[in-house]
């Protein structure tokens, strides 16, 4: 992989060994003495930096925490969270014709998404940095996560959504968890300028995957994977196939394995190809892999019924373009009935997700009857969210209950017809 760009040399404004960079200047920060997103010369996103990346022995325990020494901090605020499930699904690897495929299920986590590995560190440091009001724009997993999160650690939370745009176990969720929920007139992108100028006016602690910190979290889906998948296959996925929204976790992954790449732990030709899927409808990313551009332009119109990925304007995409790229990968758009079908597919494997999350599969379908993936790839798939967070969409996906009367001989006459 080319560009590591990780110094091994702490600062001096380094506090244990851990300190931001701006990925645009190099500018390096105090990671905890104030409360900082972006870079303050030139408003870069910001990186979390390690003067001593891990290798595999440095890793015990189970969960997000497992890997403390990847982190800023040896615990936090935990439900607890990871250690998620890496299924085989023998007939969908059969049909979709790839050599091996496992299915990462991040909606078994507490909250039932991927969210919740970010939160238990960016709480962690919210902590750390003395705050105590939390806040984010969400499509719906990450508020649900925050507001339990900032429920377990004591803190108020306000999370602003879409109007109409979140599926309802989210909202569910947010609320029950006692977040106070703002319902924005606008899309994600505007919550997420709203919620951006909140946080910079010091009225909120912001939550977002802006917030480096909650990337550091999300990092552990790679670790996980990768020991997961060589402890029962004894190599490395050559891919890994993820939903994007926002870019998070494409660029957390990628840190992930530069991270690993600097410690030895990894050898550069054992770095899985990240491979980024979204919905036809919100491809922005899609469009800047294809054009070859270090940045997206912004989707004002967005529509999915993939609701957890109708983003237009994905905040990391500095950090995961070059990612793609830099570990030979690609971005793929898919329709909404494909992302459908795919959710069926899983289900028939006994594996519920949510629609975005099937995105990766529909994905990895299209890439392969497109003679992109190979015949003999290894690949894992991220499946990002619980079925149960849309049981709207799932409905909709399924069959329709059928209608019987009360007795076991109208039952048995319904069955026999
Ligand atoms: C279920 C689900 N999948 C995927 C994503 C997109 O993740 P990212 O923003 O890391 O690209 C989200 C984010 O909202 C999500 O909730
Ligand atoms: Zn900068």
């Amino acid at each position: 992989m080319a560009d590591l760009e990780l110094s091994a040399d702490a600062p001096a404004c380094a506090a244990d060994g851990v300190w931001l960079a701006c990925i645009e200047c190099g500018e390096q920060f105090a990671p905890f003495d104030d409360v900082r997103y972006t870079c303050d010369d030139c408003d870069g996103l910001l990186e979390v930096r390690y003067a001593d990346p891990p290798t595999w022995d440095d890793f015990e325990g189970r969960g997000v925490w497992r890997y403390a020494a990847a982190l800023p901090f040896d615990a936090g605020v935990s439900l607890p969270e990871g250690a998620t499930p890496l299924h085989d699904v023998p007939r969908l690897e059969a049909d979709l014709g790839v050599e091996r495929l496992r299915v990462k299920h991040e909606g078994m986590n507490p909250t039932g998404s991927f969210k919740d590995r970010g939160m238990t560190v960016g709480v962690r440091v919210a902590q750390a940095v003395g705050v105590d009001r939390l806040a984010c724009a969400s499509t719906g997993n990450t508020s649900a996560a925050l507001a339990a999160y900032g429920a377990r650690g004591g803190m108020e939370t306000l999370v602003l959504l879409p109007a109409g745009k979140v599926a309802a176990g989210k909202v569910a969720q947010a609320s029950l968890h006692g977040a106070r929920i703002l319902e924005v007139d606008g899309n994600f992108d505007t919550c997420l300028d709203i919620v951006q100028d909140l946080a910079g006016r010091g009225e909120v602690y912001l939550l977002n995957s802006l917030n480096p910190f909650r990337l550091e979290g999300q990092k552990t889906i790679g670790l996980e994977i990768l020991e997961q998948f060589r402890d029962e296959e004894g190599s490395y996925p050559d891919r890994i196939v993820l939903p994007v929204g926002n870019a998070g976790n494409t660029a957390a992954l990628y840190k992930c394995l530069r991270e690993l790449e600097a410690s030895g732990a990894l050898a550069a030709e054992e770095v899985p190809k990240l491979t980024g899927v979204q919905a036809a409808g919100a491809a922005p990313m899609v469009e800047a892999i294809d054009h070859g551009w270090d940045d997206t332009e912004r989707w004002d119109d967005v529509e999915t019924r993939a609701t957890a990925i109708r983003i237009g304007n994905p905040v990391n995409a500095p950090k995961a373009l070059p990612g793609i790229r830099a570990t030979s990968g690609t971005a793929v758009a898919v329709s909404d009935e494909a992302i459908t079908e795919a959710q069926r597919d899983l289900a028939g494997e006994g594996v519920g997700v949510e629609p975005a999350s099937a995105a990766s599969v529909a994905g990895l379908r299209k890439l392969r009857e497109a003679g992109v993936v190979d015949a003999d790839e290894q690949v894992v798939c991220l499946t990002t969210g619980h079925l149960l967070k849309d049981p709207d969409a799932a409905a909709e996906a399924g069959e329709d209950p059928e209608p019987v009367p009360g007795t076991t001989a109208g039952v048995l006459d319904h069955l026999g017809g």
